[in-house]
Parts: structure tokens; C-alpha cells; sequence
């Protein structure tokens, strides 16, 4: 962990009220929970991801993409929020407001106690019937059975509710995404690589609303020019060293 930057970041914070915090892969890796990439090991490895994650792929075999996601669910659900989620998660009481952006469908946020952290890409354990009827299962315990399960609504299938390849982001989340980031004080960029749009390009209407931005990365980024300050480390030996012992904030 490079000292320097953390130590600039750490007072770069102590003025901040509204934080906003973005987060990607990265910040689950040392929870175990493979990226969408490392994901396709083993058995998976021999499939291309336009197969497994985009609605042509589920209109082509419905069942072999609802295994694959039943799959990570496992993965997922045998996962434990780590020390940076729980520092985040923790360190809402010292803030005004600290609102999560995040790109992972890993539910995890929540699981360490932060409360409706935006998930732009949405979550791997909630579904939804693929003909937009509007049906939403919360909980995978809830689901009828089948491969995919059907809608009891409508008859139609069941899919995750997941942005998938070539579907576009919900607009309201991209938009609560897009105002939370400029509207803080500082954002906190932590275990994203940067080439993903569009929230790659988050950071960057940030800086442009004039919010100056800090990059939470063991290696670099794409977006490493436009942060302010980069503390080179793990989310879970970094986030805990920045957001750890700092003193309530008062309203504002
Ligand atoms: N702590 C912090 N960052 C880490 C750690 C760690 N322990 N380990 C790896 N990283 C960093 C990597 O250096 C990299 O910059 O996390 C980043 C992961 O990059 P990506 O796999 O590209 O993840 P992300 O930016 O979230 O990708 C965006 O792409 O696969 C799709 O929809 C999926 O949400 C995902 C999107």
C-alpha cells in the first residue's frame, strides 16, 4: 500500500461531508467472488460470454444460461463481505451521506450493512420475467421451479436481473448513478478497471462537475489520469487504513 497517497487521501477526506464511492470487481476479489471473466473456468470455459450473458444467448438456451447463473449465485452466496466493504459499510456514520455506485451484482455492499448502494448492473440473486410483466423474485429461495423457472404472471421466462451484453442500463439507476457522483464532495473509486462504459465514464463527469476523484487500485487504471490522488492497494488493506478512525461528521 503506497503511504503517500494515503496519507494525502486520508486529508483529503477529513474536510469531505458527501462522499460518493464506485465500485467494480475489484472490490470483491478478496471476498472469493470470481469476476465475470474468471468465472468461466472449468466446465464454462468452452463458452463464449455473448452465449452465457445477453438476451440472444437465453433466447437460444434458456436453461444452460439460468445453470450458469445458478452456478454463481452459489459462488456468490458462499462469499463473505470483506474488510473494505465493511469499512465502507461502517464508515456511513461518520459522513453526512456516503452513497454507493456500484458495478457488481454480488449483493455484497448490502451484506456488510451499507443500505441501497445503486447497482447499475444489478444483482445476480433477484429475476425477473423476461417479458417485462414486471414480476421480480428478490430472493432465489422464492423461485418456482424449472430451468428457468416460469413466470406465474405470465407464463413468460424468468431471467436474472442482470445488464447483459447489448442491453442497455436501466436509465433511472444510470441517472441516481450520474447525480450521486457529482453531487459529493470527493469520489472514492475502488477496484475498477476503467474500460467498462458506461460507467468508466463516471469518474471523469465527476472531476468535470469539479469533484475531485480517488482511485483505490493495486495496479493501474484507464481512468488513472483524470483521479486526483491514487492509493495503490488492496480494497480490503486500504479502505479500512482510509476510512478507519475518522471523526463524525456532522450534518450538513
Ligand atoms: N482491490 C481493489 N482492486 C482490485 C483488487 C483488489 N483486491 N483486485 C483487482 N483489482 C482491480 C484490478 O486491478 C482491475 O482494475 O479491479 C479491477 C477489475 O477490473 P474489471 O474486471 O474490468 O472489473 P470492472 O471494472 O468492475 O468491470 C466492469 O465488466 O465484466 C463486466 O459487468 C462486469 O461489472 C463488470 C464490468
Amino acid at each position: 500500500m503506497s503511504g503517500a497517497g494515503l496519507e494525502a487521501a486520508k486529508s483529503m477526506l477529513a474536510a469531505v461531508r458527501r462522499l460518493a464511492v464506485l465500485t467494480g470487481a475489484g472490490m470483491s476479489a478478496e471476498s472469493g467472488v470470481p469476476t465475470f471473466r474468471d468465472a468461466q473456468a472449468g466446465l464454462w470455459r468452452r463458452f463464449d460470454p455473448q452465449q452465457l450473458a445477453s438476451p440472444e444467448g437465453f433466447r437460444a438456451d434458456p436453461a444452460l444460461v439460468w445453470r450458469w447463473y445458478a452456478w454463481r449465485r452459489e459462488l456468490v452466496a458462499a462469499a463473505q463481505p470483506n474488510a473494505g466493504h465493511l469499512a465502507l459499510a461502517q464508515a456511513a456514520a461518520r459522513f453526512s451521506r456516503l452513497s454507493i455506485v456500484t458495478q457488481n451484482v454480488d449483493g455484497l455492499h448490502q451484506r456488510a450493512g451499507s443500505r441501497e448502494p445503486i447497482e447499475i448492473h444489478g444483482n445476480i440473486l433477484r429475476s425477473r420475467c423476461l417479458a417485462e410483466c414486471g414480476a421480480k423474485y428478490e430472493r432465489p429461495e422464492d423461485l418456482p421451479a424449472g430451468e428457468p423457472p416460469r413466470c406465474p404472471d405470465c407464463g413468460s421466462w424468468l431471467r436474472p436481473d442482470v445488464v447483459w451484453f447489448g442491453e442497455m442500463l436501466d436509465p433511472g439507476r444510470l441517472l441516481a448513478a450520474e447525480e450521486v457522483v457529482t453531487g459529493a464532495e470527493a469520489l472514492l473509486v475502488v477496484g475498477t478497471s476503467g474500460l467498462v462504459q458506461p460507467a468508466a465514464g463516471l469518474p471523469a463527469q465527476a472531476r468535470r462537475a469539479g469533484v475531485p476523484v480517488i482511485i483505490v487500485n493495486p495496479r493501474p487504471t484507464e481512468i488513472d489520469q483524470i483521479a486526483d490522488l491514487i492509493v495503490t492497494g488492496t480494497a480490503a488493506a486500504v479502505l479500512p487504513a482510509l476510512l478507519g478512525g475518522m471523526a463524525a461528521r456532522g450534518v450538513g
